[in-house]
């Protein structure tokens, strides 16, 4: 019978046979299954697995220097890259939603694949494909786990895609890929994380991003996101998130008339992504939630509730 134990041990072995003496490069995500797939891979390998940690800018407040610094708690060899100002630069004045996906597919891979160049003689390409990634790969809107290939637009093929291919995930089922993580050790808080979406904060700025529009997001989405984790209500809900929209609402502050940009709370329940429900959070916790965005976050007056299910809504505004 399958056991998470016993598929460390086969697959580490396997990988070990595999892989031998070769170099692995690995992007990391900050998410469960990229997160699993590099801790066997190290296991077998050491430090001939390269792991590589590209923020866009576009993660959760504190996210890439947190998620970074847990990883190295970990033992992973690992290279944070910052490369923030460079897709803030390329994202300028692109509106619209694939725009915008195709511009952050891009730069990452350019940012990657330069990152893969300074690792010598690498053979080998790891990703965290899991199994239902396989068996459908990833649609026109972006499934829940896309993978640095599905990025990919025709033309030339980057060098790293060039590698060999490692997917030690690519027969399991996502709460297995848990399992995996949990009898390896792998922190509980990691591996419950929300699903997040490769394209990040990009795609729930509603029209054209500016460095400003992240920083009010990230405010918004970490004192949402917190609020749920304080109130025991994170593991309640599938994921959670924030969009900021192009829009500016009247509101007032003392005596003054403010114009204001409006921001949308989401928290759906579901298995998949495929179908969700919006999620009945207790009224106290919205109330609480929308005075600390309003008094806390410059620049944002109001705070809507989004009880919208998917279908025919989708879970992202973008
Ligand atoms: P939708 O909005 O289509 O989202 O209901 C379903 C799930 O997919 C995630 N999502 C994406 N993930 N790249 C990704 O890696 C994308 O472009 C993308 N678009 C949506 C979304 O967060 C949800 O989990």
């Amino acid at each position: 019978t399958w056991t998470p134990d016993s598929f460390v041990e086969t697959t580490v072995a396997e990988l070990k046979e595999k892989l031998g003496n070769d170099k692995v490069v690995l992007g990391l995500s900050g998410g469960v299954d990229s997160t699993v797939a590099a801790t066997l891979i190290s296991k077998a390998i050491g430090k001939n697995l390269y792991c590589i940690f590209v923020n866009n800018g576009l993660l959760r407040k504190n996210e890439f220097e947190n998620v970074l610094e847990q990883y190295k708690h970990m033992g992973l060899n690992v290279k944070g890259v910052d490369a923030s100002a460079r897709f803030l630069k390329e994202l300028a004045g692109e509106s619209d939603p694939e725009g915008k996906r195709k511009i952050i597919g891009r730069v990452f891979i350019e940012v990657f694949d330069d990152e893969a160049h300074r690792i010598q003689d690498v053979s080998w390409l790891a990703q965290g494909t899991i199994y239902p990634d396989v068996i459908e790969s990833v649609s026109a809107t972006g499934g829940p786990s896309a993978t640095i290939k599905s990025h990919h637009n025709v033309g030339g093929l980057p060098d790293f895609m060039k590698l060999k291919i490692v997917e030690p995930l690519n027969t399991l089922f996502k709460d297995e890929v848990r399992r995996v993580g949990r009898s390896m050790g792998i922190d509980d808080e990691l591996l419950g994380r929300h699903p997040f979406p490769g394209p990040g904060l990009g795609i729930r700025i509603l029209g054209d991003i500016t460095a400003e529009k992240v920083r009010m997001l990230q405010e918004v989405d970490h004192i949402f996101v917190q609020g749920l984790k304080d109130d025991g209500l994170y593991d309640s809900v599938w994921q959670a998130g924030a969009m900021l929209l192009p829009v500016n609402s009247v509101g007032v502050m003392g005596d003054e008339r403010t114009y204001e940009k409006a921001v949308v709370l989401r928290a759906v329940e579901s298995t998949d992504g495929m179908t969700a429900d919006w999620v009945n959070l207790p009224y106290e916790f919205l109330q609480k939630t929308s005075n600390k965005i309003i008094n806390g976050v410059k620049g944002v007056n109001r705070v809507v509730y989004d009880i919208s299910s998917k279908p025919p809504a989708t879970i992202e505004w973008e």
